[in-house]
């Protein structure tokens, strides 16, 4: 976790590092800091809170410089404080770094310095590099850093500056993102792009392993035997107001709103002047098609979520057995995985440190591996034979949203594609399908004109609940799931998904006056068996919101509340089902005074294990 900006430029720089650590917070927001060269020295400021308790330290206190290095923190080793704030120095405060990733042997490595002599300050695992470079810094800050990472194991981004050049940045990533901005006169490193869109729009990716040095205003990448590596600068075409708020009050709103167009673009981008699916960067042929026997999707919370319903998406179309695994489980199984699997890893972020190992561990046993990523060139796009980007452009908030949708949107167009390369369904019924896809958008629009109605009658009915339960069948067990995790993360209300009919295998045992039932019955084929579900738990003094199709009318004579969808085929609705559900937790937390983009104790992009 954490996020990391480094800057050399003409600009001053605790201006430059405060605002792209503000793009930052999503990775964390348990502390903040920064280090400048001066000229005459390092000047460190770092304190555990939000970013605005180090701007107002600034704002009051500047420090004059155009170098420096930033952190914004999510903890792992030691608990927040400012002790424990980045950037971490040696014992002189000649040397500071900044770091995101875990450094495994890190136990180790302290008690070998402490045998040298070096003191530690604080409990994280990074004051090791801050000291390791120390070590063996010798007047030039690149073989230091160089020197000091042949020492580490486990996953990093480092930033690094020292007191004695005011023209030297040296930054080096292994299983954490990192990328380098290129700026007119002024370079820049940082965790994710929105950090320095402000000023550049011109990207490197680093690779795992490569170092960057920057020097004035010279940049120069790296490898892991220090060999130049010829990088290609990369444009990035977001601008900045897609990276933030853009009149809405979270950045959570803003993105479900931002969803019609977000399933357009995934859709449209891939679809020929033949209104066939074309997917340019999935390199699978019918042939490799044809030697996979069985798929696992493997992703974790939210992108889980998405998985399930793409399961059921293959399955259906293209017939092949799916099996929908949690990431962090999936390496510790003993997975039948063999070179006739295909392997598909969900991550919104590209970064997921469990979705990443889980990518490794299959390639390790010769599966073939497609993602389903939000973000260019993030590792897991890398590291993956086939990508399908999902258009949903930056998200922002900690709860995921656009990205869902997407996703939902990407399996369609990969089961369809898959089905037809099989020939599992018929070209008529593939293009009724691509139809129907094509009317998401206009329906997502529809579906999220509930709004108010959801706001005012539903939002404010739980808001003092602290319990709910959400019911579904077959794809809309898995919405079910969606929508616990969507209000438990925001709204802090303990909320749990089951299947309908597993009821009154134990569950119904909770069922009490009052509680919210958030009952999903948009599947016609399963209608009446949820409608029955829904009179069980009524009968209990259950308090039942319906989410329903808009035909489906009779479901008002089971439920207190309804929030209908526009009608749409069963196989196709859980891109509609869930947005009242993501509307609900959003003013459901409103409601409950959350903190709605981010809640917490979690962060956006989940980089260890
Ligand atoms: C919930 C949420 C998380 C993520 C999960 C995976 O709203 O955002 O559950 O879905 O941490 O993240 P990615 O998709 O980046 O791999």
């Amino acid at each position: 976790m954490c996020g990391i900006v480094g800057y050399l430029g003409n600009k001053k720089a605790t201006e430059v590092l405060v605002e792209g650590l503000s793009k930052l917070e999503y990775r964390g927001y348990d502390s903040a800091g920064v280090a400048v060269n001066t000229g005459d020295e390092l000047s460190i400021r770092k304190f555990k809170g939000r970013l605005a308790v180090l701007s107002d330290d600034l704002e009051k206190s500047p420090i004059q410089g155009t170098l420096g290095i930033g952190h914004t923190r999510w903890a792992t080793h030691g608990e927040p404080s400012d002790v424990n704030s980045h950037p971490h120095f040696n014992k002189d405060k000649s040397i500071a770094v900044v770091h995101n990733g875990i450094i495994e042997n890190y136990m180790e490595l302290k008690e070998e310095l402490q045998k040298e002599g070096y003191e530690f300050l604080s409990q994280t695992d990074t004051e090791v590099i801050a000291h390791l470079v120390d070590k063996y810094y010798e007047g030039n800050l690149f073989d230091a850093v160089y020197n000091a990472t042949k020492k580490l194991r486990g996953a990093y981004a480092i930033g690094a500056i020292c007191k004695d050049n005011n023209n030297e940045l040296v930054a080096v990533r292994k299983d954490s993102p990192l990328i380098v901005g290129l700026g007119e006169g002024e370079n820049f490193i940082a965790s994710d792009i929105p950090a320095i869109l402000k000023y550049t729009k011109n990207v490197y990716f680093l690779e795992n392993g490569e170092f960057v040095h920057i020097q004035n205003d010279t940049v120069t990448v790296l490898d892991e035997n220090r060999n130049v590596v010829k990088k290609e600068i990369n444009e990035i075409t977001w601008d900045v107001e897609s990276a933030s708020k853009g009149g809405y009050e979270h950045f959570m709103l803003k993105e479900i709103y931002e969803q019609p167009n977000g399933v357009k673009e995934t859709l449209v981008r891939r679809l020929d002047e033949n209104g066939d699916i074309k997917l340019d960067d999935i390199k699978m042929t019918k042939k490799d098609l044809e030697k996979i026997n069985k798929v696992y999707i493997i992703a974790c919370g939210t992108a889980y979520h998405a998985g399930l319903v793409g399961k059921y998406a293959i399955e259906k179309f293209a017939k092949i057995p799916v099996t929908c695994d949690i990431a962090s489980e999936f390496r510790y199984n003993d997975p039948f995985v063999d070179e006739n699997t295909l392997v598909i890893l969900v991550s919104q972020s590209g970064e997921t440190a469990d979705t990443l190992a889980s990518l490794r561990y299959a390639k390790d046993k010769g599966a073939r591996i497609m993602s389903v990523t939000n973000v260019v060139g993030s590792s897991i796009a890398r590291e993956s034979d086939d990508v399908f980007y999902t258009w949903a452009g930056p998200e922002v908030s900690v709860a995921s949203t656009k990205a869902y949708t997407t996703q939902l949107v990407s399996f369609y167009m990969i089961a369809l594609d898959f089905a037809i390369k099989k020939g599992s369904i018929t070209k008529e019924y593939y293009h009724e399908m691509i139809e129907k896809l094509k009317q998401m958008p206009e329906k997502v629009t529809k579906a999220l004109e509930q709004e108010n109605y959801i706001k005012e009658d539903i939002a404010k009915s739980i808001k003092d609940k602290d319990n709910a339960f959400y019911l579904g069948r077959g794809l809309d067990y898995s919405i079910a799931m969606e929508g616990a995790l969507k209000i438990k993360e925001i709204s802090y209300i303990h909320a749990e998904a089951f299947a309908a009919g597993e009821l009154k295998h134990g569950t119904i045992a909770l069922i009490e006056k009052g509680i919210p039932v958030i009952a999903i019955a948009t599947q016609d084929s399963l209608f009446e068996k949820m409608v029955s579900s829904m009179e069980e738990v009524r009968a209990r003094g259950a308090y039942v919101i319906a989410v329903a199709k808009e035909k489906n009318k009779e479901v008002e004579k089971s439920a207190d509340k309804v929030i209908y969808i526009p009608d749409v085929d069963d196989i196709l609705s859980s891109i509609l089902t869930v947005l009242p559900l993501q509307l609900l937790s959003y003013y459901a937390a409103i409601e409950r005074g959350c903190d709605v983009d981010k809640p917490r104790n979690l962060a956006k992009s989940v980089t260890v294990e």
